[in-house]
């Protein structure tokens, strides 16, 4: 069997999983072409991106989060929501996701941009709250809280999903600048006036447009006043939402949300007391508190 690192042929890989090995050595020469194994004469072992991601156990493992894209399962999940137009709702393996992006490397800086457009220079004179909702691995904020020790960040995500991001605050060294907050994001105390700023990252694509307002006025109530809200979502540049976006089929279809134009956030954010949103890229768009 390909023990992590260690070299095996192509007889005793399928040896080790029941397979022909006419059958695994075809797979493994493609596993290697594209860089998953490497290959040492008549032998192959993981690369040490695959041994690191795609060993099960492991805590950076992913595979879940491979297969809950491509499955079976998840086609048919797809097909049927189509069919009857009704999301199903599986079970997505955050945490792994979490992992994967922890490892990102073009995430600091395009996060850094993000706030910065948004009006947040690292090199604060005074403390900056941030809350970030969903936060997946917290980069986003954790990113900003490395740049600048005055930034204090609550990331709010489920408890699995927060060790990641207490593992990545580790890494960039910035654990006293963070705590981890598990909880839902739709019914979590964010209190009120306790923030100047609000992350919600990849999450509203992923919620009706009631659960949106609903949220937009919690954060709104959470906020300083002058406090901002960032959102960071794909958007469709169409506002009648006849022209939908491939992001809006994943979404939809597993979890009743989709992706929404520019304009509907603006006014669900109006809605909820924030002035005038601001689209601050293709992504990003933030609005502040009266
Ligand atoms: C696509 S990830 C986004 C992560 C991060 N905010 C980012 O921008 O990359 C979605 C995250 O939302 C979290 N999430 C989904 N539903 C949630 C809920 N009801 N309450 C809290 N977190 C939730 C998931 O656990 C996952 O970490």
């Amino acid at each position: 069997m390909i023990n992590e690192r260690t070299p095996a042929d192509a007889q005793a890989v399928a040896q080790a999983c029941g397979c022909s090995p006419t059958g695994i050595r075809i797979l493994l020469e493609y596993l290697s072409s594209i860089g998953v194994l490497e290959r040492y004469s008549d032998k192959y072992a993981l690369t040490p991106t695959a041994a690191t991601f795609l060993v099960p156990k492991k805590q950076s493992y992913v595979g879940d989060l491979v297969l809950s894209e491509t499955a079976p399962e998840t086609v048919e999940g797809y097909l049927g929501a189509v069919r009857s137009g009704q999301p199903y709702y599986p079970a997505v393996p955050w945490a792994q996701d979490a992992w994967l992006e922890s490892y990102r490397s073009s995430r600091p800086a395009k996060s850094l941009e993000m706030w910065r457009l948004a009006g947040f220079e690292p090199g604060r004179t005074s403390r900056l709250r941030v809350v970030d909702l969903a936060c997946g691995c917290a980069i986003k904020s954790l990113t900003l809280a490395h740049a600048d020790p005055m930034v204090q960040v609550d990331c709010v995500d489920s408890s699995d999903v927060l060790e990641v991001a207490r593992d990545l605050a580790m890494r960039l060294g910035v654990l006293s600048q963070a705590k981890f907050l598990p909880g839902d994001l739709h019914s979590i105390n964010l209190g009120k006036g306790r923030y100047d700023a609000a992350l919600l990252g990849q999450i509203t694509f992923y919620l009706t447009p009631e659960q949106n307002l609903a949220l937009f006025m919690r954060m709104h109530e959470s906020l300083v006043p002058s406090g901002v809200v960032v959102i960071d979502v794909p958007m469709i540049s169409d506002t009648s939402g006849e022209r939908e976006s491939l992001a809006s089929v994943f979404t939809w279809a597993t979890s009743g949300g989709k992706a929404h134009s520019f304009a509907e956030y603006s006014h669900w954010l109006q809605v909820a007391g924030f002035k005038a949103a601001r689209q601050l890229g293709l992504t990003w768009l933030s609005a502040e508190k009266p």
